[in-house]
Formats: structure tokens, C-alpha cells, sequence
């Protein structure tokens, strides 16, 4: 008998001593509080919660930290907006029921704000998850508060990003004020209803990012979306609220997201090999990707070595701020709508002479309103409707119509869907003129070419040239005469061709005292031309693995991403295995980053290595 009580004692002990164990290293009861430096750990160690400081700076924090990565990684505060001075700093569940961070004076810096109607059997535990979650035990297992809901800058899987209608709550993400201070930044992340679900970065609640419309598959204005892997969506359009989360398709990578403090949405993957995060730009990658860039009626194009432009019938408002590249106050048209000039002479709603003109693959404007009326309606629906300005059609939608300015469109150099965009028709016939014009020119510009080809070969013919020399000057025009558009839409004609003995001679025969530098995908050299012009080239290694059509598409990107801070691309050259591209060589300038900085980006974006096809997001619309 005796025996057995001890037995049971013991083994009562042993349980106990293993709860409080167990409940000792994730979980802060109103008897266990943590002091600075203490800290607790998620129950397979994946987050710990405790005191932390940022870098050059004495203030601590309270807050989620990754906890086997080797690089202090913060995916949530708690003070943020009240750091601790000192390590005097206290986080415990007040007596009534609220986590708190406090300090020596016993002044509350940070509470979670809830009305807790059994304090004394409330607990905190932080999940493996990386939430933690505040509860009583009260109404089965609703917790009072979760980090989750209240999110600082990281967006890390299973998190939800919300906004609900009715009661106006929205869960985003705020991003910090500087990278060492985690007070309110000017930026938030989050998901807007409108009359069709998007995401949306504001910049001091003014929008300065916008996904373009959820299409029940994909956000229709987010460009990525269109060329990338997207295992690991999962969506539902129920009611409200609509929330948005994201889970990795692959467990052994480690990704999460962050608004940095210059609003752009970053991606963060583990490189154990480098034993830091590499990041990655999904969202925001081009200056078009700025909301309402180029005004009303204004149309954003990467590609063009001046992004902005007015459309067809439309005029810069004000010439002086737009030709200094300030394109904010838009376009205004030239020529009134036919329907606009019917109502004034009292003729009606008139169906008069107006047209629509067809743009494709764009990011279509803010402020859609919805019909399910299918396609072919939807033409029609527009033209009955004088401030019906465009139109556009998505099978995950339907019709999308706009009235009033067109703010916030864009083109796309894959993806997008078609816009139309309502003209008087002499607008739209002056395109057919113009086309005609264009075509009889190219007619006459080939007939040119002809005769000149002609008498150039009679001459060569004449003089006997060598096979061999033939064929390289064949190899030339490879770069010259690509008549056609290449896979991403662009003309390549009026880049200049240089040949390879050109290059070889200004580099010395691409001597290593000439090497500036080493991208990846290959060399660069100094050079002088000539003409006494400095150049700088950049040879593309053979190893790289770009075949031609890419290098023609990096070509055509580096040319129309020309801006005033970069360098010029002043010609290419592909000869044989050799592919080279030459720019204006600025001593000291951007150079380095340019040649080599930007390569890694078009190697993402058309190369194929790219890391965007791992950004998985989930979306769910649901309650
Ligand atoms: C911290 O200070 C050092 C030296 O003053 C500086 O080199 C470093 O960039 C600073 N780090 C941050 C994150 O500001
Ligand atoms: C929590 O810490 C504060 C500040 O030290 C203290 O005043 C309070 O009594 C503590 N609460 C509990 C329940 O221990
Ligand atoms: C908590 O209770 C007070 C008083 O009853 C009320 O005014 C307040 O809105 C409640 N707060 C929350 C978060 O429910
Ligand atoms: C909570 O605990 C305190 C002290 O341990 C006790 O005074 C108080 O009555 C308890 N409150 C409830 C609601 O059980
Ligand atoms: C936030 O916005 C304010 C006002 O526009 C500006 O003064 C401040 O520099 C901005 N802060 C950051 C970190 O960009
Ligand atoms: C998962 O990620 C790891 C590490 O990045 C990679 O080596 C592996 O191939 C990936 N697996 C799949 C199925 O994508
Ligand atoms: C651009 O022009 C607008 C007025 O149209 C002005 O408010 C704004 O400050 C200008 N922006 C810059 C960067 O000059
Ligand atoms: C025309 O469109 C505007 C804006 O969408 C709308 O307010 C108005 O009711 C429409 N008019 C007709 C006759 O449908």
C-alpha cells in the first residue's frame, strides 16, 4: 500500500515536473513571467520570443525572432513604437488578463489590449508557426489575441492579411521606419476590397502600389503572376472579410516576406550556403509598378527609355513638368467624344461615331466596376454609355468597365489582358492613316534595301570576295535585321551592329589589364574605339547558357530600360559563339551595378533561374 502512494507520489512528480518543463519553454502564465534577457522557445524551436536590441543601438525590444538562424531575424514587436531604455524590461500577463511588456518603473509600454474576463487561468504561448496567442481556456480554444492579427512588417506563412467590410478591421502589415527602428514606418500592406479584391501598398495612406483585380486565379495587374509557377495557390471567393495567406510548396525552404521601409515587398529566402537571406523584388520591380505614375490617361511602359506616355488622342496637361519627367498631373484629350459633342448639341445619349481602340496585354486602371455580362456585351454596354471610358473582359471576372479617368494602366510585355479604350473615330481613323503611312514607307525602305543590297553584292561579286568573309557579314546582319518582333514584343532594328574585330581591337584582344570586371555571365572590358570613344564591354561567356533568342531579349530589355542614370547600350555584336554587348563606359559612375547588378535581374526574369517561380501565395477569400 505504502508502496503504491509513493509510487503514485512519484509518478505525480515526475508529470507535474514535466508540465511545468513543458509549459516552462513556450508559454507565459500570470506565475511565469520573463525578465531581459530570458526567453522563450517554440516547441520545436523553431521562433523564441524574448528581449532583443537592433543593430547600433541600446533600445530593447520585445518581440519574434527566427531561432536557429544565425542572423537575428525580427518577424514582430511588441513595443515598437516604445522601446525599453535599459534591461530592466519585464513581459508578464498583467492582473487583468493582458500580455505586457513593462520596465523597471513598472510602466506598461505595451499591452495587448483585451477584455479578459478570467486573468488568472490565462496563458501566452508561442506556436511553432511563429504566432503567439493569448487565451483563457474560456469558450473552447478562441484565443483573445494573436500576434498574427496584429502584424509588424513580416509576412510569414499561415498569417492572414485581412480586411473585414463591416467592421472596417484590417489586418496588415506596417513596415518599420528605418532597418534599425521598428516604430511606424510610412508604409502598410494589405488587402482591398473595391469593388473587386486587391492588394495594395499605401504610402502614408495614399496608394502607391495596386495588384490589379483578383480574377479568382490570379491579381490580373501583378506581372509576375502571369510567368510563373503557381503550385501552391489555393483560393476561395466566399463572403467577408477576405483574407489572403501564402503556404511554401516546399518545406525545406525557408521564405517569408517583408514591407521594407521603402515600401517595397520583399522576399526573404534562407541561403544556407551564403548563411544569409537572399531577397527577392515580386511586386514592385519597375517605376510603372508605382501607382498612378504617369497621371490620368498616362500609360507606363518599362521597356520605353521614357516610361511615361500620353494615349492615342491624348496630350501631356502640363508639357513642362512632363518633359521633366514629373508625369503625375496626366494627359487630357484632344479631341471630344463623339457622344460628348451629341449631348451637348441636345441629340441625346448618342451611339454616335465613336470607337474603341484595342491595347493588349496591360494592367488595366483602378476603380473597375463589374458586370457579369459575358464578352460580347460588353462592347456594347460601353458604347450606350457616354462616361463609359474603357473596357476590358476577363473570363475570372467578366466585364470591367471604367468611368471617369484612367489612372494607374500599364503595359505589359507578357500577360495583362486587352483594354479598350473608347475614341472618337477620327482618332481611330487617324491610326489607319498613319499605318498606311508606315506601311509605304517600310515598302519603300525595302525596295531601297534591295538596290543597295544588289549593287553591294554586283560590287563584291565584282571583287571576288572570299567565302569565309560572306559568311561573317550574314552572321552581322543577324543583329541588325530581325524583322520580326522577338518574344517579348520589341523592334530591334535601330540597335547598332559592331563587329567582333572592332571589339577585339579596342580591348587588345580582350587583354586581362583591360578587365573591369566579372558578372555572371561573363566578363567586361575597357576599350577604346576609333573614333577615341571609351567603351565598355561585356562579353558574354559561353558558359552562361543564354542562347540567342535570350540574348536578343536581354538586349532589347537593357536597351529600353535605358535611363538617365544608366549607362547607354551603344550596340551588340554576335558572331559565331561570341555575344557581346558594348555601353558608353562612365568612369567611377553606376557602372558595376549596372553591368553586373542588372544582369542578375533579366537572368531571373528571362533566363529562367528564376526564384519568383518559388513565390507561393495562397489566397482565400472566406469568412
Ligand atoms: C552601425 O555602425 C557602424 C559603425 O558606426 C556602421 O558601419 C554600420 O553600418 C551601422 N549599422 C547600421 C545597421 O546602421
Ligand atoms: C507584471 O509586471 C509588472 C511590472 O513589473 C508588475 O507590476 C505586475 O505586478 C506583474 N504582474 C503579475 C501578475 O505578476
Ligand atoms: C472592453 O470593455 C470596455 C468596457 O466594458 C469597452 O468599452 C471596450 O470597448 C472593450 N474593449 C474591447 C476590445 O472589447
Ligand atoms: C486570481 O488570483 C488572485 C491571487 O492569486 C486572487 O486574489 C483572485 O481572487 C483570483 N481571481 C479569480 C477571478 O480567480
Ligand atoms: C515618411 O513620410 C514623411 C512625410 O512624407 C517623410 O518626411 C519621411 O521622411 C518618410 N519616412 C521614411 C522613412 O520614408
Ligand atoms: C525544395 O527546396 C530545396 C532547397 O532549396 C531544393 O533543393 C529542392 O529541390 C526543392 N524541392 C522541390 C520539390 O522543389
Ligand atoms: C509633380 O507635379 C505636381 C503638380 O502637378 C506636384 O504637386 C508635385 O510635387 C511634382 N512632383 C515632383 C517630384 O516635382
Ligand atoms: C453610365 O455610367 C455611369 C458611371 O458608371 C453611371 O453612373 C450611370 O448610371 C450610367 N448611365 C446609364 C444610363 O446607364
Amino acid at each position: 500500500m505504502g508502496k503504491t502512494i509513493s509510487c503514485s507520489v512519484l509518478l505525480a512528480l515526475i508529470s507535474c515536473f514535466y508540465l511545468l518543463f513543458a509549459t516552462a519553454l513556450d508559454t507565459i502564465t500570470p506565475s511565469k513571467s520573463i525578465k531581459d534577457p530570458d526567453v522563450i522557445i517554440s516547441q520545436n524551436g523553431v521562433f523564441r520570443l524574448g528581449f532583443f536590441s537592433l543593430a547600433n543601438s541600446t533600445n530593447r525590444y520585445v518581440g519574434i525572432l527566427y531561432n536557429q538562424i544565425p542572423v537575428q531575424t525580427v518577424v514582430w514587436v511588441a513595443n515598437r513604437n516604445r522601446p525599453l531604455k535599459d534591461s530592466s524590461g519585464i513581459l508578464n500577463i498583467s492582473d487583468d488578463g493582458n500580455l505586457v511588456v513593462s520596465n523597471g518603473k513598472a510602466e506598461v509600454l505595451w499591452s495587448s489590449h483585451v477584455n479578459n474576463t478570467a486573468p488568472n487561468a490565462t496563458t501566452a504561448q508561442l506556436l511553432d508557426s511563429g504566432n503567439l496567442v493569448l487565451s483563457n481556456g474560456e469558450d473552447g480554444a478562441s484565443s483573445l489575441w494573436e500576434s498574427f492579427e496584429d502584424p509588424s512588417n513580416a509576412f510569414i506563412e499561415t498569417m492572414k492579411i485581412s480586411t473585414d467590410v463591416k467592421t472596417g478591421r484590417k489586418v496588415e502589415l506596417k513596415s518599420w521606419k528605418s532597418i534599425d527602428d521598428p516604430s511606424d514606418g510610412n508604409f502598410s500592406f494589405g488587402i482591398e476590397p473595391f469593388n473587386i479584391r486587391e492588394l495594395v501598398i499605401r504610402n502614408n495612406n495614399q496608394l502607391y502600389f495596386r495588384s490589379g483585380p483578383w480574377n479568382g486565379n490570379i491579381f490580373i495587374g501583378l506581372k509576375y503572376m502571369y510567368t510563373d509557377n503557381l503550385d501552391g495557390f489555393e483560393v476561395s471567393t466566399d463572403k467577408p472579410p477576405y483574407y489572403m495567406t501564402y503556404e511554401s510548396s516546399n518545406e525545406s525552404m525557408l521564405i517569408y516576406y517583408e514591407l521594407d521601409s521603402q515600401g517595397k515587398f520583399v522576399e526573404r529566402e534562407w541561403d544556407a550556403g551564403k548563411g544569409d537571406w537572399s531577397k527577392n523584388y515580386p511586386i514592385i520591380q519597375t517605376d510603372c509598378d508605382v501607382y498612378g505614375k504617369c497621371g490620368a490617361f498616362g500609360i507606363c511602359d518599362s521597356m520605353k527609355r521614357t516610361i511615361c506616355s500620353c494615349l492615342k488622342g491624348f496630350e501631356p496637361r502640363n508639357i513642362e513638368e512632363w518633359s521633366r519627367g514629373n508625369w503625375s498631373s496626366g494627359c487630357f484629350r484632344t479631341t471630344p467624344l463623339q457622344c460628348q459633342r451629341d449631348n451637348n448639341n441636345g441629340n441625346g445619349a448618342g451611339q454616335g461615331d465613336d470607337g474603341f481602340l484595342e491595347m493588349k496585354m496591360m494592367k488595366v486602371p483602378v476603380f473597375p466596376a463589374r458586370s457579369s455580362i459575358i464578352n460580347g456585351e460588353c462592347k456594347d454596354q460601353c458604347m450606350k454609355n457616354c462616361s463609359c471610358m474603357a473596357y476590358a473582359y476577363d473570363s475570372g471576372i467578366g466585364c470591367m468597365m471604367w468611368s471617369g479617368d484612367l489612372i494607374d494602366v500599364q503595359k505589359f510585355s507578357t500577360g495583362g489582358v486587352d483594354l479598350y479604350i473608347r475614341m472618337p473615330s477620327s482618332e481611330l481613323d487617324k491610326g489607319k492613316s498613319s499605318k498606311i503611312i508606315v506601311i509605304t514607307t517600310v515598302i519603300a525602305g525595302i525596295v531601297v534595301v534591295i538596290t543597295i543590297s544588289a549593287l553591294f553584292l554586283w560590287r563584291r561579286m565584282a571583287k571576288h570576295k572570299g567565302r569565309n568573309r560572306k559568311r561573317k557579314q550574314l552572321k552581322h546582319q543577324f543583329c541588325s535585321e530581325n524583322k520580326g518582333e522577338n518574344s517579348i514584343g520589341v523592334k530591334l532594328h535601330q540597335l547598332p551592329v559592331i563587329n567582333f574585330e572592332e571589339l577585339a581591337t579596342a580591348t587588345n584582344n580582350f587583354n586581362h589589364a583591360k578587365k573591369l570586371g566579372q558578372g555572371g555571365f561573363g566578363p567586361v572590358y575597357r576599350g577604346t574605339l576609333d573614333d577615341g570613344n571609351e567603351i565598355a564591354v561585356k562579353r558574354l561567356s559561353k558558359a552562361s547558357g543564354q542562347g540567342l533568342k535570350e540574348f536578343m531579349n536581354e538586349v532589347v530589355v537593357i536597351s529600353k530600360l535605358q535611363h538617365r542614370n544608366l549607362v547607354r547600350l551603344l550596340g551588340c555584336c554576335v558572331e559565331g559563339e561570341e555575344k557581346i554587348l558594348v555601353y558608353e563606359y562612365m568612369p567611377n559612375k553606376s557602372l558595376d551595378t549596372f553591368l553586373f547588378g542588372m544582369e542578375i535581374m533579366e537572368g531571373r526574369r528571362y533566363l529562367g533561374h528564376s526564384r519568383q517561380s518559388d513565390f507561393r501565395v495562397r489566397i482565400i477569400f472566406k469568412e
